[in-house]
């Protein structure tokens, strides 16, 4: 019985679980995937990066989005793009910052994205996505997967027949897969029967991803696909208890003493990363997750999540912690 808390290789680097942390743009910088690592993920992956980002970018935005914590290997960073000399030098930068894994996106479907000729768009041009694996693989020496999608519309199959190429031509590691049509975005049924078809016709690993948001939804489509490992994403946001129950470590849900002190430890974080006035404003997307989690009243979520800065969420969050301990003691 295939099981999620089964140690696997990946191009030769060891994953104590099936659990993958998936990209999440905007998201996942080293403190998210840090705090995944901290519940158990075998795997982190990197919000996107834009190749022509790092290849333009300046000392400071480099060195924030290819920030590594020492915590949090083995990571991978993901990076996308349409040029594949500039996805050389960028794949050179993510290996020089310590990464062990280069992913690549071919499957957003955001328009800014794709009129670039970068994510999903590369499902269409099939060359240029091997030539942009090659490259990746040859400027960071790292292993490269590619995450996509099936194709763009439904019973567009250019995904599957890429996912084939970059494997025969380029080398790619592994596919991560995300069986949504682009035109779907990230609504509707994945085809968890297409991923099994992709599983079986790969000889790499095939990383799932889709519709993952609870204990049941994650062990079926694991089961049903025969993914090598599954990744989280929508359903990880401000819930990284998530991975510890897929684990076997808790069976239960978090009280208010637990979420209250992972979200202190994500502001502190946080602070460190970007410095506490911009933390104040990045952090309005994430308090929405763990309000929600909290199971607040109305006006208790509202200070939460318009708490204009650190030290207002932190003052949020006392208050939340001391009516909840009088709510016991009553
Ligand atoms: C806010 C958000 C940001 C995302 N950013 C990325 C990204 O940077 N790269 C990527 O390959 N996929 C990205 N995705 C897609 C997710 O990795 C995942 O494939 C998708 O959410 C489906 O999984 P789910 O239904 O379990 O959430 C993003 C999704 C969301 C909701």
């Amino acid at each position: 019985m295939r099981s999620l808390r089964d140690p696997w290789t990946l191009a030769g680097i060891e994953l104590p679980n099936r659990l993958v942390l998936a990209p999440l743009a905007g998201i996942g910088n080293w403190f998210v995937r840090l705090q995944a690592k901290r519940h158990g993920a075998g795997l982190v992956v990197s919000e996107m990066v834009s190749s022509f980002g790092l290849h333009h970018g300046n000392e400071r935005t480099v060195e924030q989005f290819l920030r590594i914590h020492p915590d949090e290997h083995p990571v991978s960073m993901q990076l996308f793009g349409h040029d594949a000399d500039v996805m050389r030098g960028a794949a050179a930068m993510v290996a020089e910052a310590g990464a062990d894994l280069v992913d690549l996106n071919m499957g957003c479907p955001v328009r800014k994205v794709c009129k670039t000729g970068a994510g999903a768009a590369l499902l269409d041009d099939p060359d240029k996505a091997v030539a942009i694996a090659k490259a990746a693989g040859e400027g960071s020496g790292l292993p490269v997967t590619v995450k996509l999608r099936p194709g763009q519309r439904p019973g567009d199959r250019a995904g599957v027949d890429l996912a084939r190429r970059l494997v025969d031509e380029a080398g790619v590691a592994a596919i991560a897969f995300h069986p949504r049509h682009a035109s779907q975005q990230h609504k509707g049924r994945p085809d968890y029967d297409l991923a099994r078809e992709l599983v079986d016709a790969l000889d790499v690993p095939v990383i799932l991803s889709g519709g993952l948001l609870s204990d049941e939804r994650v062990e079926d489509a694991f089961e049903r696909s025969g993914a090598a490992a599954v990744m989280l994403a929508r359903g990880s946001l401000g819930n990284p208890w998530l991975f510890e129950r897929l684990l076997g470590r808790r069976d239960d849900e978090p009280d208010v003493g637990e979420i209250a002190a992972e979200l202190r430890w994500t502001i502190d974080r946080c602070e460190e990363h970007i410095g506490v006035q911009r933390a104040g404003h990045y952090l309005r997307k994430f308090y929405p997750w763990y309000a929600e989690r909290l199971g607040l009243t109305r006006a208790g979520k509202q200070e939460l999540v318009t708490a204009p800065t650190t030290a207002d969420a932190r003052v949020a969050l006392d208050r939340i912690e001391a009516a909840a301990t009088a709510a016991d003691a009553a």
